[in-house]
């Protein structure tokens, strides 16, 4: 059976919840939570609770933090290949206002020693058939690492280029199969690589061919999913690969939810489309995108972040 290796963050998420995220001078109260989190090991538990067999590469630091992480991988049934560090393991501090909307700020302690080398012997074994995800929360030259095996192991590579301040270069973009950016990042991407200025909340507005031309510009070898929230995504394919679809271009609609706290959705998106890939790769692509919006939308229906993941299996 094929398997989805994710290369990313560890993070300990201290989550507040607030009637509306605090201004600049601001002193609030807030209700205080705490949990998992870091988008590699959100989408690590994504990809797993979606079925798939998953190995999860990180860097941690010799503390509690790190005992929980190896305890919730032995729980979920996560293969976790870690490095130990002498700093911290990874922090986030999150808002969360009252529809559901987050703030995020991160600490990256111990994720910023995710070096190259640790990265290639924890993917051996790699093969065909195989998903490697990654994000931007770990060092590029390891993010670019990992593709670059992933890829001569004849692996599907899916890069989620977040959070959107992180700049990459072309070399990164060319090492994906798939993205998956957010509108924020997508416009950010936008921006930097194709020299166009598009504000993040027009980009849902934008017409079909528009985003198609713009997602070809960015990346011309990868198929792009742009998540869009409320407005569902749009996927984009380069003609010569359409993944089993009948369209170079398409959007599909949101799946209702009852959102409590969006933390974490992007994050089961590309968990729950890596889990697809992986386990029904003969499916339409357009079959992968629907399961993981819907996976998506269920996570937001609970609090917290990895917790907050869905068992909910693709085909099941
Ligand atoms: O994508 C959500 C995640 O971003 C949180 O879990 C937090 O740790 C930050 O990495
Ligand atoms: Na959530």
């Amino acid at each position: 059976m094929a398997h989805v290796a994710v290369v990313g963050s560890f993070n300990l998420d201290h989550v507040w919840r607030v009637a509306t995220l605090p201004p600049p001078g601001a002193t609030l109260a807030g209700d205080y939570a705490c949990g998992p989190g870091g988008k590699g090991f959100n989408q690590a538990v994504a990809a797993r609770r979606a079925g798939a067999m998953v190995r999860f590469v990180c860097a941690l630091g010799a503390d509690a933090a790190a005992q929980q992480a190896h305890a919730l991988c032995d729980d979920e049934g996560i293969d976790l290949r870690a490095c130990t560090t002498q700093a911290p393991t990874g922090t986030a501090g999150i808002f969360v206002d009252g529809e559901g909307r987050n703030c995020i700020v991160i600490g990256p302690g111990a994720n910023a020693a995710l070096t190259p080398d640790f990265v290639a012997e924890a993917l051996h074994g790699l093969t065909q058939g195989d998903v490697l995800v990654a994000q931007l929360e770990s060092p590029l030259p390891a993010v670019a690492h990992a593709l670059a095996c992933a890829r001569a192991a004849g692996a599907t590579t899916l890069l989620n280029p977040a959070p959107a301040n992180v700049a990459i270069d072309a070399t990164l973009l060319d090492q994906a199969d798939l993205l998956t950016p957010n509108e924020t990042e997508f416009a950010a991407l936008l921006a930097r690589h194709v020299g166009e200025r598009i504000a993040a909340d027009h980009v849902a507005t934008l017409d079909q061919g528009r985003l198609h031309a713009l997602c070809r510009a960015l990346a011309p070898q990868a198929t792009v999913v742009v998540t869009l929230g409320a407005s569902g995504c749009f996927v984009s394919h380069p003609e010569s690969a359409l993944r089993g679809d009948r369209h170079a271009c398409y959007r599909v609609p949101a799946e209702p939810a009852q959102a409590v706290d969006t933390t974490g959705a992007g994050d089961a998106f590309s968990g729950a489309l890596a889990a697809a890939l992986a386990l029904c790769p003969a499916q339409p692509f357009e079959e992968h995108v629907r399961f993981a919006g819907r996976y998506a939308a269920r996570s937001t229906e609970h609090p917290g972040a990895a917790l907050a993941m869905p068992r909910l299996v693709v085909g099941g």
